[in-house]
């Protein structure tokens, strides 16, 4: 298949083009490089050995999409691009419907116009809402989301459930993915986020190698076993392998909905000790506030994809440790 990967100079979308790349298919890249590297580009080139077709553009460009669309010849198309700071999307409700609603609105229509019609969608747990009892399970409804990330992934995925309504030819896959993290084992590419991180294993990393101080963990008095959040972390090569079997395996017209994730809870704290134990390199830390919005604790039922796709999350956590040591030791500064 020749996949058009939105996003694919980002974390997610960059580990997803290795692994499409190395299970045969062709990638396009379309990205407007706000918060991805050419050089992640580069380092997938270095990874499989394989090119990788990329146009700097941005979703919500229509003739730069039709331009895409006309010059390749686009089988699917897996949708990563998209903006998902929670705390920034509070501040800026505005910037993230425009990116992420508008943006895949303009890309279904440039979709439609070329006559793609298979898709992949970056959806999130977050969707579930906070009042949905763990483990979430696809069966469940969309939750009330609590801020406008959370609310564009939602309206995202209905936008795309009524597209399949009105028109049987169109494939939608929605992922909700838990919490990736780690990198790819060769080190060459990882989480490089922009200033200081806003998720917990990019923030560990760089207290590790010394561009912070200390980790505050955001609260230890929630009823879990330690008193600090859990959540079900998967690693991010476990995830794009998702990808691929939802590509193989799911591309039957109509809509499926599947979870991503481990199926298993970690607390902040369990994380925190994973690391040091996994790589011998302390993480000064100290307990702070409870972060607004933090949900005790969540993780997936993930029996859905393990039925259909053939999925499942095979890398352990010391992997996830492991490969996320190896991508912050060797690059510092991620790819600056
Ligand atoms: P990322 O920021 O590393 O990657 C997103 C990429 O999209 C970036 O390279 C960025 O430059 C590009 N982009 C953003 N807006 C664009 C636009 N309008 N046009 C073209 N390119 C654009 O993020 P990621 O962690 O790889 O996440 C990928 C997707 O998965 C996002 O949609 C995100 O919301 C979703 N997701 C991520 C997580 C997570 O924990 N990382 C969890 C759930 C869902
Ligand atoms: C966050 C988002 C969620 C999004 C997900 C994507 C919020 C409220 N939720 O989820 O919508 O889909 O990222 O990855 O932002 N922690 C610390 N100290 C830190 C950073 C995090 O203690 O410096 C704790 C958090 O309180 C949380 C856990 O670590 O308990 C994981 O945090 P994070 O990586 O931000 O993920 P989520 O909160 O699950």
């Amino acid at each position: 298949m020749r996949v058009l990967v939105t996003g694919g100079a980002g974390y997610i979308g960059s580990h997803t083009a290795v692994e499409l790349l190395e299970a045969g298919h062709d990638v396009v890249v379309v990205d407007n490089l706000c918060n991805g590297s050419e050089v992640a580009l580069q380092r997938i080139e270095e990874i499989t050995g394989k090119g990788v077709d990329f146009a700097r553009a941005d979703i919500r460009d229509r003739e730069a999409m039709d331009a895409v669309f006309a010059k390749h010849d686009i089988d699917a198309v897996i949708h990563f691009a998209g903006l998902k700071a929670v705390g920034e999307s509070v501040g800026k409700p505005l910037a993230y419907y425009e990116n992420n609603v508008n943006g895949t609105l303009v890309l279904c229509q440039a979709m439609e116009a070329a006559g793609v019609r298979r898709i992949v969608f970056s959806s999130s747990a977050t969707v579930y809402g906070s009042e949905a009892p763990v483990p979430y399970v696809e069966t469940t409804p969309r939750g009330t989301t609590s801020n406008p990330y959370g609310t564009s992934k939602a309206m995202v995925e209905k936008l795309l459930e009524d597209l399949v309504v009105a028109d049987e030819r169109w494939s939608v896959t929605l992922l909700r993915y838990f919490n990736p993290i780690g990198a790819h084992p060769s080190g060459k590419i990882g989480e490089d986020p922009r200033g200081i991180p806003n998720n917990l294993m990019p923030f560990i990393a760089q207290v590790a190698v010394g561009r912070r101080d200390e980790l505050t963990i955001f609260g230890n008095d929630y009823e879990t076993a330690d008193g600090t959040c859990e959540r079900d972390y998967l690693h991010v090569v476990d995830l794009a392998v998702g990808h691929l079997k939802a590509l193989e395996v799911a591309g039957d017209p109509g809509i499926s909905v599947y979870n991503l994730g481990t199926g298993q809870g970690i607390s902040v704290l369990e994380m925190v000790n994973s690391f040091t134990r996994v790589t011998d390199v302390p993480v000064p830390y100290r307990f702070g506030a409870r972060r607004a919005g933090d949900l005790p604790a969540f993780w997936a039922d993930a029996s859905k994809a393990r039925k259909e796709l053939g999925w499942v999350a095979e890398k352990t956590l010391d992997d996830m440790m492991t490969d996320t040591w190896r991508w912050q030791s060797g690059n510092p500064e991620g790819y600056r």
